[in-house]
This record gives C-alpha cells, sequence and structure tokens, in this order.
C-alpha cells in the first residue's frame, strides 16, 4: 500500500465516530450473544421456569458432596437430588446403599453427561436421571432429599418441602443453608458447609411458631 494512501486511511479512520444507531446494533448484538450462551449453553431447557427460579449448574466439590454423604450416613431408602447437575451426588448416594436414586434435571446435555458418569461407574440403568423441572415432582414417596440451589429460590423451596414430605424425611442443603428451618445438623465449613433437616423437627418447630405467634 502506497504511503500516501495509508496516511488517508488513517486519517478516514480518525474521523470516524459510531454513532447512536452503531450503539443500539452493538448492545442488541451483545446482548443476543449472551442470550444465547444462557438458553442455548448454560440454561437449555430452562424456557417453561420462570427466570427467578432459574439456578445455574455449579458442580458441587469433592469435599461438599463427602459432607453431604456425611450426614445423610445409616439413613437409607429413596433418595433424590434435586437439580442434580452432572450427577455426581446421585451416583455416590447410589454406591452408599440409596434405592432407588434418582436426579432431577433440565439441561438435557447435564443429563447426557450423568448418564456417560454412570456408564463409566458401572451403574448405567442403576441410577435415574430425569428430565424434570424440581418444581413439579412429587416428592411425596422422599425420605432423602438433597439440595444445591441458589438461595433466591430457597423460600419458595422450603413451602414446597414442607408440604410434600413425609414426617421420615432428611433433607441436606449445601453451599446455602434453607433460611428458616432450623438444622439437625451441620458439617464442614465454609464453602464447603452442609445443613441437615428432619421434617419431623422442623415441623414441630413451625407448630411451635405459630402457636407463639397465635397466642
Ligand atoms: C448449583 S447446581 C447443583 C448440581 C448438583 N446438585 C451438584 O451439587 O453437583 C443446580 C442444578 O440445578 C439444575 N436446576 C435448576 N433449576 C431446575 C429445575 N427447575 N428443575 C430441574 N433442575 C434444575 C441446574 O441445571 C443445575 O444443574
Amino acid at each position: 500500500m502506497d504511503p500516501e494512501d495509508t496516511e488517508q486511511l488513517a486519517a478516514e479512520m480518525r474521523g470516524k465516530t459510531v454513532d447512536g444507531w452503531g450503539l443500539l446494533q452493538i448492545a442488541a448484538g451483545t446482548g443476543l450473544a449472551a442470550y444465547v450462551v444462557w438458553a442455548g449453553i448454560l440454561m437449555p431447557g430452562f424456557h417453561k421456569v420462570p427466570l427467578k427460579l432459574q439456578v445455574p449448574y455449579i458442580p458441587a466439590s469433592a469435599k461438599q458432596v463427602e459432607n453431604v454423604m456425611l450426614l445423610l450416613e445409616g439413613r437409607s431408602g429413596k433418595m433424590v437430588d434435586l437439580g442434580s447437575g452432572d450427577g455426581r451426588i446421585v451416583l455416590e448416594a447410589y454406591r452408599r446403599g440409596f434405592r432407588p436414586a434418582v436426579g432431577y434435571e433440565l439441561n438435557p446435555w447435564l443429563l447426557r453427561l450423568s448418564n456417560y458418569r454412570a456408564w463409566k461407574a458401572g451403574c448405567y440403568s442403576k441410577v435415574s436421571y430425569c428430565r424434570e423441572d424440581l418444581w413439579k415432582v412429587d416428592l411425596s414417596d422422599c425420605f432423602n432429599v438433597t439440595v444445591f440451589l441458589a438461595p433466591s429460590v430457597l423460600q419458595l423451596l422450603e413451602r414446597k418441602l414442607l408440604m410434600e414430605l413425609p414426617d421420615e424425611a432428611r433433607v441436606v442443603a449445601g453451599r446455602f443453608p434453607l433460611p428458616s428451618w432450623p438444622p439437625t445438623r451441620v458439617a464442614g465449613d465454609g464453602l464447603n458447609k452442609a445443613w441437615a433437616y428432619d421434617l419431623k423437627q422442623v415441623r414441630q418447630a413451625w407448630q411451635d411458631n405459630t402457636e407463639g405467634t397465635s397466642v
């Protein structure tokens, strides 16, 4: 390129500014790209779930899984992980004797990954990963429930669990505690902390509270 042409090009570039229409195009492009990443990669399968109830995938660490299992020690029967991610908690629960061990998850990529991990561990078809919205699952026969969800949805989840779970059920919450339930036991610390709640005890505390406030 001729040096004069280069200078002319540079002068033209200097003179160019992004006008309102250009800004709008950049904003729309960025918004669309963010939406495609959110809806297509991070949260596929969530189009029917209200935005405020959408919780992204953050897998439990090995220590967190260990703490959850510690709080389920000595128990047996049906175990479910609400929002099972790549299936690691369900798989570990199956290894520790829980039958059936079931994960509910909406992200189809994570369901494929869960089944692959189960197959690799020799547990394919022994554990179940169901493509279901955790808010619509009937929990009335679940005795062991694990939840690793966001604080924004936990109050609503408390209500669902309280309405549906049997008295003998234990809920183990990881990373964030259930906001108004009294824990029976706690394991670990910091980000690895997990809380266990026994439904009978929670219902008793709930009843004591309402009796106390109605006097
Ligand atoms: C923080 S991750 C925890 C994953 C896994 N339980 C673990 O501890 O490794 C929450 C998971 O819940 C899933 N999830 C969120 N809302 C859901 C819903 N309404 N129904 C089913 N799964 C849901 C997400 O896709 C994500 O994989």
